[in-house]
């Protein structure tokens, strides 16, 4: 699964959403210092740039180094390429046992093997408030003539190419295990939602969609998801209103806990 985000990591970098300030404010003011977050599955930084801002270090990982090409380089953080699932040994270079404020997770808590995960997220964080907070942000939205051409796209065309994990983001995380305790302040571990924002023309709308793993299988496979029918239908749809760039909105839901005393 790692792989699939190797190919089009440009794109990735150029299209995907950035997170809003919100989300990271509500984050940090759950942890109770702000000295070490590791972003996990980091992709080009879109949560280590912002961590980077409130935390005084932050580790980046990721198995693609080629996403870590197109990440921004800042003084405080710390980018490393890792395997698909890391050995105790390797978790310790990465950082000592009860080390951490935070660990994040951004539209990739789906991709990884959570049990080993959770167990090295445990280990890792600090007793017993360090905290894991994991997201996902599900289908774009953009106004209804553009919605409803996706929607079908999304749900016919695509849906045979993405993985079962993308089910889980589909149900907005809700189903996804997470043995963590609430956060103080919250009754439980979420999702609580957010929404992140876009500027996109009609190229960012299909650079965004080749950004997909699904593209990405899709084309291994020898089918073209952006045929000149489907180009055709969005290209109608996105000219139906007004200016050429829409602000794409992305509705997002977090996962959050604490360690506890483990
Ligand atoms: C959908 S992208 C999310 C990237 C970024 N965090 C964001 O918010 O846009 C998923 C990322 O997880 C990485 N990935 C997949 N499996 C992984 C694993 N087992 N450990 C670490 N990273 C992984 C992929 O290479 C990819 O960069």
């Amino acid at each position: 699964m790692a792989k699939l985000f190797i190919k089009q990591a440009k794109q990735y970098a150029e299209t995907r959403p950035d997170y809003p300030k919100q989300l990271f404010d509500f984050i940090a003011s759950k942890t109770h210092t702000h000295d070490l977050a590791w972003d996990v599955g980091t992709g080009s930084g879109q949560a280590a740039q912002s961590l980077a801002g409130i935390y005084k270090n932050v580790i980046a990982t990721d198995t693609s180094l080629k996403q870590l090409e197109f990440a921004p380089k800042l003084p405080n953080i710390r980018y490393e390429q890792t395997p698909p699932v890391l050995s105790m040994a390797e978790l310790e270079q990465l950082a000592p046992q009860g080390s951490l404020d935070l660990v994040t997770i951004a539209q990739a808590l789906h991709w990884v093997d959570t049990r080993s995960f959770y167990e090295q997220v445990k280990w890792v964080l600090k007793k017993p408030h360090g905290i894991i907070a994991a997201w996902c942000y599900t289908n774009a939205r953009v106004n209804d003539s553009v919605d409803s051409v996706f929607d079908r796209f999304y749900t016919v065309d695509s849906y045979p190419y993405w993985e079962p994990a993308r089910r889980l983001v589909e149900k907005e995380y809700r189903s996804i295990d997470f043995p963590f305790e609430a956060v103080d302040g919250a009754d439980d571990t979420g999702p609580f939602e957010f929404v992140t924002e876009k500027m996109m023309d009609l190229e960012d709308w299909f650079a965004y969609i080749r950004s997909w793993s699904a593209y990405q299988t899709a084309k291994e496979k020898g089918v073209e998801l952006l045929n000149s029918h489907v180009v055709g239908e969005f290209e109608v749809a996105w000219n139906q209103s007004g200016d050429g760039h829409k602000a794409v909105k992305f509705p997002m839901f977090l996962r959050i806990g604490k360690v506890g005393k483990f």
